[in-house]
């Protein structure tokens, strides 16, 4: 554990007799009393449901399932969850506690984004943490939390929050800007593509300039093959996204393909939280 980061050790006396272990910012993500804990989603990537789908992999190389979740299950993740309550709850858990994290510092780092607009949509914002908080810090602007009807049904909205079902490849609700946190590494380029386009037509139906806000990662890996502190992190995501879902993680050069092709002007690419990127795309 020392090892891997979780713990710091120090030697209490000076023959190393007695050692001393102590929390890392690691562990402390891990403690069940801190508001901004992360043991919902590390809880969720160890359950059994996610990790069988890794036993899975030579089976699914040799045949046409588009993942090994599907081999695993027989079902892609997002109908698996429509037909499991508790997976379902397990997984947007898992996502909350993210989003409490991410959300925490992006209201507090990056506040210019949102000033001034009057509507936002979350495009799959799962029970609507993100959408939540920023519908409190900015109460004039109207939210939307859209996802699948299995995820936000019975949710109630408040004031300036409401919860839409549907699916975002057939239509988006119209809105200033658009929030994808966590969407588009769950999808291969064609897919995304077709939700950027989706977005678009969403904004152009506000008749305003607008933007898409995305929130996910932008590789740094460098190919020349020089390891640094994150690379392990960064490749285990990138087969996370092909185990569980049909996505990859993606470098800048391939972020600006996707938004290009879609159609979209420009992009502003801010770092927010350790491997986390905003990237603001404009039509
Ligand atoms: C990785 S989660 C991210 C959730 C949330 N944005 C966050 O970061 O906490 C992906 C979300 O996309 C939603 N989703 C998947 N397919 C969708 C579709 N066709 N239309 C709308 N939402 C979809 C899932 O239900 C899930 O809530």
């Amino acid at each position: 554990m020392t090892h891997s980061g979780f713990f710091s050790q120090q030697n209490v006396t000076a023959n190393e007799l007695e050692i001393e272990y102590m929390l890392t910012d690691a562990s402390i993500l891990l403690l069940k009393d801190n508001p901004m804990s992360v043991t919902p989603f590390v809880q969720a990537m160890l359950d059994p449901i996610l990790t069988n789908p890794w036993q899975q992999l030579s089976t699914w190389f040799k045949s046409d399932d588009p993942t090994p979740f599907k081999t695993a299950h027989g079902m892609l993740v997002w109908d698996y969850a429509a037909h499991e309550p508790n997976f379902n709850n397990l997984f947007n858990d898992a996502m909350e506690s993210d989003a409490r994290l991410v959300t925490s510092v992006v209201i507090e780092k990056c506040k210019g984004v949102f000033n001034g607009l009057e509507s936002l949509v979350d495009v799959g914002g799962g029970t609507g943490t993100m959408a939540k908080a920023l519908a409190k810090s900015f109460p004039k602007m109207e939210c939307i939390v859209f996802d699948l009807p299995h995820v936000v049904d019975g949710f109630q909205g408040s004031e300036n929050l409401k919860y839409v079902g549907g699916d975002m490849f057939k239509e988006i609700p119209p809105a200033d800007a658009i929030l994808l946190k966590w969407i588009l590494h769950d999808w291969n380029d064609e897919e995304c593509v077709k939700i950027l386009k989706k977005c678009k037509e969403s904004l152009k139906q506000k008749g305003k300039e607008g933007k898409v806000i995305i929130i996910d990662m932008v590789l740094e890996i460098d190919h020349k093959g020089d390891i640094t502190k994150s690379t392990e992190t960064q490749l285990f995501f990138d087969m996370l996204m092909m185990v569980v879902v049909t996505g990859k993680e993606r470098n800048e050069k391939e972020w600006s393909n996707l938004i290009y092709s879609a159609g979209f002007g420009g992009y502003k690419i801010t770092p927010i939280l350790g491997l986390r990127s905003m990237i603001e795309i404009y039509p």
